[in-house]
């Protein structure tokens, strides 16, 4: 059975070893509860690198103080024949305490992290930078695995990479969606069946904007007020934002030109769900 490690000097030892060994490593980071999204980066990250490690940590600093840090689902066993099926060498699983000894440190990038779900989670991304930075000077990894589906997150990860010289390759790797088109996330298990149903109004009125820019709208405001009233015929919806914006700047778009990201977040009851699609 793949290895689950508990602490940094642990995961370090290993880590070491295949360097000893000529290897190249390659980090998925992850906060567990795994499905088909975060596998289709391990498969990636396994074809790309000689030996991957999959960390597997609920981060209690990205969570705000009323969002789903208790709720958020756990299955370390379950996320451990997945990672072992998909060929990865170690799990990394470490509690809060482990990561988080006293810190009094934390990793901040400005602007970026302020807009889309920056206004609404403040403290976010804070946490994602402060965590990541950590991830990365414990496994030192070659190359790192993002979902495009936190296409903020990518975004915030590759500016932070590039600003504190980190000699780490960012991947970023499609969303997978489920048949009916929703995209993989760890927080539809939150959702009930009807829930789930009215769910595919992201991926439905994010298909209309896109089908609306390949038929020529170039108008970014005329996009997003497409796709706002999509979400809003469904009853169950409630919308945190639609924004179009420059997909590497994150500054608001006038036009539909490339790069553009057109992301949605969105409440269906309490569970908030977020989707994007990229014009490159
Ligand atoms: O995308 C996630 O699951 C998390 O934000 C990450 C990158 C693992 C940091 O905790």
């Amino acid at each position: 059975m793949i290895p689950v490690v508990k602490t940094i000097d642990e995961i370090r030892k290993y880590v070491k070893e295949w360097r000893g060994a000529g290897m190249s490593v390659g980090l998925v980071p992850t906060m567990g509860y795994l499905h088909e999204g975060h596998k289709s980066l391990i498969d990636r990250a396994v074809r790309e690198n000689d030996r991957v490690v999959v960390s597997d940590f609920v981060n209690p600093t990205q969570f705000g103080p009323n969002e789903d840090l208790e709720a958020y689902p756990r299955d370390i066993e379950r996320d451990a024949a997945l990672c072992e099926s998909a060929g990865a060498a170690v799990i990394f699983n470490p509690e809060p305490d482990e990561m988080y000894d006293n810190a009094l440190t934390t990793v901040s990038v400005d602007k970026i992290t302020k807009v889309l779900c920056g206004k609404t989670r403040p403290t976010h991304f804070a946490g994602v930078c402060t965590v990541v930075s950590k991830l990365f000077n414990i496994v030192k990894p070659d190359r790192a695995y993002f979902g495009q589906k936190d296409a903020q997150q990518l975004c915030v990860v590759r500016k932070m990479v590039k600003d504190l010289n980190f000699d780490i390759e960012i991947v970023g790797c499609p969303i997978v969606r489920e048949e009916d088109g929703l995209a993989k996330s760890s927080r539809n298990t939150y959702l009930s069946a009807e829930e789930r149903k009215a769910a595919l109004c992201l991926s439905r009125s994010l298909k209309l904007g896109r089908e609306l820019i390949a038929g020529g709208q170039d108008s970014a405001a005329a996009v997003k007020d497409a796709v706002r009233k999509e979400i809003e015929k469904e009853p169950l919806a409630r919308v945190d934002y639609v924004e179009a914006v420059n997909a590497d700047t994150l500054e608001e778009a006038e036009k539909t030109d490339a790069p553009l990201l057109v992301a949605v977040a969105v409440y269906i009851g309490k569970t908030r769900l977020i989707d994007n699609f990229i014009i490159e």
